[in-house]
């Protein structure tokens, strides 16, 4: 059976975004593939966060990922930390990286703009996430487009690795999906949504109020010629919701498209509001079911252990091949 690997960091409260980009993905594949599905602590202290916010953050995430349907008997469910190859793999890619390739990555280049102090984690984000995949000898990576950039440099690094020291990575594909690769703010719709977003009328969380959502969707950002019509270029605002609303419909933009022809932004907008509300609902009933439970607990611990004895033999050879340690009898 194949692998996969894929994260989310607990930098915030999913949204849309995430959970169309990635988690939608996961749930399709996690019935064909060995699947390790891991919330990255380690990834999101590369930026600052609340340590009361990110401990609660972590757990949310896990109960997320089960409440949309990610099932632990199948999946292994994990945090980044409590498994401490991935730090340990971690540093051994990043000796294998170059300063300027990583300071070519357009994440580094976006979250560190116009900051005075960036850390240092920012830089070394991509050989984490090099070490997180590589150490499970992962075939695929489902993530949004936004990542793409990262899982080219891994695949590099993989094959650096490989030549340089011995044969032992798998080379890891990407997959995005075809549809809803990159949902944009809501705000500024040529720019991604984003879990960390200051503005959170940018996002809706999968865990907003429907209230929340109506109003955010009701004021998402368009353009003043009233046509409910797909055009990326020209018409940013309303492809990102035409694309949202094919989503949890089904349905084919051209179908929405016609079914709105000559009506206005609202009768589109609160049909779209209502659909994501009903969408949203047994999830966020399923998640404060789990929250308030002590199985989500168990299934973390049992996570942390099935990735840690699968991660622990690739360090092993990761170590062997760069001649750390001493040879053991
Ligand atoms: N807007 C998006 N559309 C589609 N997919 C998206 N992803 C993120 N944003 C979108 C995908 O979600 C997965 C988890 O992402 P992450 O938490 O590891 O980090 P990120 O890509 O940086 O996501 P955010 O929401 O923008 O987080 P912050 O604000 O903390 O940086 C990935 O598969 C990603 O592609």
């Amino acid at each position: 059976m194949k692998t996969i690997f894929s994260g989310i960091q607990p930098s915030g409260t999913i949204t849309l975004g995430n959970y169309i980009g990635a988690l939608k993905q996961f749930i399709e594949l996690q019935n064909e593939y060995n699947c390790y599905f891991c919330i990255v602590d380690q990834h999101a202290i590369t930026v600052p966060q609340d340590r009361l916010e990110l401990r609660k953050n972590i757990r949310s995430l896990a109960a997320l990922y089960i409440a949309v349907g990610i099932d632990p008997e199948k999946a292994t469910l994990f945090v980044q930390s409590e498994v401490p190859a991935h730090a340990q793999a971690g540093w051994m890619m990043q000796c294998v990286s170059y300063i300027g390739e990583l300071e070519r990555m357009t994440q580094f280049k976006d979250k560190s703009e116009g900051k005075d102090a960036v850390s240092a984690g920012l830089l070394t984000y991509p050989p984490l996430m090099a070490a997180d995949i590589l150490l499970y000898s992962t075939d695929l990576v489902p993530v949004g487009e936004d990542q793409k950039q990262h899982l080219e440099l891994t695949r590099d690094l993989a094959e650096r690795f490989n030549k340089k020291y011995n044969d032992i990575f798998t080379i890891p594909e990407v997959r995005i999906p075809k549809v809803g690769a990159r949902i944009m703010s809501l705000q500024e719709p040529t720019k991604k949504m984003s879990k960390s977003d200051p503005n959170t009328k940018s996002f809706i969380s999968i865990l907003d109020e429907p209230k929340v959502i109506e109003k955010k969707i009701k004021s998402a950002v368009t353009d003043s010629d009233g046509i409910v019509k797909y055009d990326k270029e020209l018409k940013p605002g309303v492809s990102n919701l035409l694309t949202i609303y094919s989503i949890f419909t089904g349905k084919k933009i051209s179908d929405i498209e016609a079914m709105y022809e000559g009506k206005g932004y609202g009768d589109f907008k609160g049909d779209l509001a209502h659909i994501v509300v009903n969408a949203l609902k047994p999830i966020q009933d399923k998640y404060h079911e789990l929250m308030s439970s002590e199985e989500l607990d168990i299934i973390l611990d049992n996570g942390a252990d099935k990735a840690n004895k699968a991660a622990q033999k690739m360090i092993k050879k990761m170590e062997n091949a760069m001649g750390l340690g001493r040879k053991r009898r």
